[in-house]
């Protein structure tokens, strides 16, 4: 197959001249927001401590072959103790907004509402949130970001149970009335198709309520997910808490590979609908799932929505927020079929991500096939799944035209680099130097800034994961993705500035207004 060449680099593929360079007079609009990104489950640690009950991602960490190095994340950075030091840290940088998570199982150890709370656990965000203010960083708040409480895996199956959805709202409603008034921004669900279809417990077979069909979890999920959302978001209003709330959406949207060809048209439909449309259709254009799901899945697997749930449902976002790591040309299979195809996984949650063909890159410790590397992909055929910074305006046109909202967050970008891969505390100085991270966020701001300034996207924030190195879920600590290294040999886990970390501070001075 012959393809056309890809657009011309924008960039080398390291040391990229620093955006403040090249763009010295463009700035963020007044209000924009340099945050940085965590999660209870990957940072905290003190699993255990003060009444918290276990995560269904305590339970899976502990069985064999499920994280890459055999690590836990009873300790990992043991932020749920040295937050104030993290919090100083940022505040050195300039940073001002952390977006983190809070972990359910703090506030509920048995999950259901009819459970009861564990005081020390509020009392814990209580003081995390305050200490964030008096230090001027704005908390942003996630209710969920992946780490149910386990006793609702045992009891019904989690997220596959309608029960989830009260037992949810039960713990959203205890959370607003704890901190309304201290947080302005707040988030429901971190990445919730990444949450269904992967990173949930499911894919681990943990605890299946008796009856559950495993095949038509991520379905099951989905639907019982978007309720909680929605439900979550009513008592919100209906409580009068003060400030947003809105949901994280993964990225991946897909820019055709070749203009004007109707199969890559048709299969950036398709990406469009299965990667971000399934949460974002409802909630900010229709009420209702996107069409192509409809046609792909029968009732029995995507339940359908009510009219009474679609009204629910609908503009149940404040704002639209997009975890934007990286963007990929797609491209139709070459029979000229752009179907979705069976993922082995979950052989009824179609991917379309076949039909951009990809290879396997050893060198890529995060996962099979997503690749990190900074620049444009020489061949979609091998390396189809880059961070692509040249990339970055199509997609925030395509996000705002597909999804419209008064206001943007990049709410997660970042980079692992895959030497980092490999626990070497003699290459500590070169894990911090770290060049391709640092590259990657300075274009990507350079980009964001000319989306700003060019195309009139309503960006107004940008927050970078990671703010320290952490538990990558599967891979464990063997990927890292912090702007800050932590030496996880040392007992005071020890975190170390990277470059990236400086670099991204003297971007926001020089870029951002008072
Ligand atoms: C998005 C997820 O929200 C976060 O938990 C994860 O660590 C990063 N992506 C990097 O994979």
């Amino acid at each position: 197959v012959v393809l056309p060449s890809p657009p011309p680099a924008l960039y080398p593929s390291s040391y990229a001249p620093a955006p403040k360079d090249i763009l010295p007079n463009l700035k963020f609009p007044k209000g924009f927001i340099f945050g940085v990104d965590t999660a209870a489950y990957q940072v905290e640690g003190a699993t255990k401590e003060e009444g918290k009950g276990p995560s269904n991602w305590d339970w899976a960490s502990r069985q064999p072959g499920v994280i890459a190095d055999n690590s836990t994340a009873d300790v990992v950075d043991l932020h749920y103790y040295l937050y104030k030091q993290d919090i100083a840290r940022i505040a050195a940088l300039g940073v001002n907004s952390h977006s983190f998570s809070i972990s359910w199982a703090r506030i509920f150890p048995f999950g259901t509402a009819d459970s009861p709370v564990n005081q020390e656990g509020l009392d814990h965000y209580a003081d995390v949130i305050q200490s964030h203010l008096k230090a001027n960083i704005a908390p942003v708040v996630t209710l969920f970001h992946w780490d149910t409480p386990l006793a609702l895996e045992a009891y019904y199956g989690g997220f596959t149970s309608p029960n989830i959805t009260d037992d949810f709202i039960h713990y959203a409603k205890t959370v607003f009335a704890a901190y309304n008034g201290s947080v302005h921004t707040w988030y429901t669900f971190n990445e919730p198709r990444v949450f269904c279809s992967q990173v949930g417990s499911y894919p681990f077979n943990l605890t299946y309520a008796p009856g559950v069909n495993i095949s038509t979890a991520p379905y099951q999920c989905s639907y019982n997910l978007l309720k909680a959302h929605a439900g979550a978001v009513k008592a919100f209003r209906e409580m009068k808490i003060t400030g947003e709330i809105a949901f994280k959406s993964d990225d991946y949207i897909g820019i055709p590979w070749r203009a004007n060809n109707t199969d890559d048209a048709a299969a950036v439909e398709r990406h469009a609908a299965f990667q971000i449309g399934v949460f974002a259709d409802p909630v900010f254009t229709t009420g209702d799932w996107p069409q192509i799901l409809k046609d792909t899945l029968s009732p029995e697997y995507l339940p359908r929505l009510t009219k009474e749930e679609q009204k629910d449902i609908l503009g149940t976002a404040d704002f639209f927020a997009i975890d934007s790591y990286r963007t990929y040309y797609v491209r139709a299979p070459d029979d000229g079929l752009a179907a979705c195809v069976n993922n082995s996984a979950h052989p009824n949650w179609p991917t379309c991500n076949i039909e951009t063909q990809y290879s396997y890159d050893p060198l890529n410790l995060y996962g099979g096939n997503v690749g990190w590397a900074v620049g444009p992909p020489a061949d979609p055929l091998s390396d189809w799944l880059q961070a692509t910074p040249q990339l970055l305006r199509a997609s925030f046109k395509e996000y705002h035209k597909r999804w419209p909202a008064k206001k943007i967050y990049l709410s997660e970008f970042g980079f692992a680099e895959p030497f980092e891969g490999v626990r070497q505390p003699s290459l500590i100085y070169h894990i911090t130097e770290d060049v391709d991270r640092t590259n990657y966020y300075m274009t990507y701001l350079a980009e964001l800034l000319l989306s700003i300034h060019e195309d009139g996207i309503p960006v107004q924030g940008a927050f970078a994961w990671a703010m320290v190195d952490n538990a990558e879920w599967n891979s464990g600590q063997s990927a890292r993705f912090g702007i800050q290294y932590v030496n996880y040999s040392t007992p005071t886990l020890e975190r170390v500035y990277k470059r990236s970390a400086f670099a991204l501070s003297e971007f926001f001075k020089a870029h951002l207004q008072n």
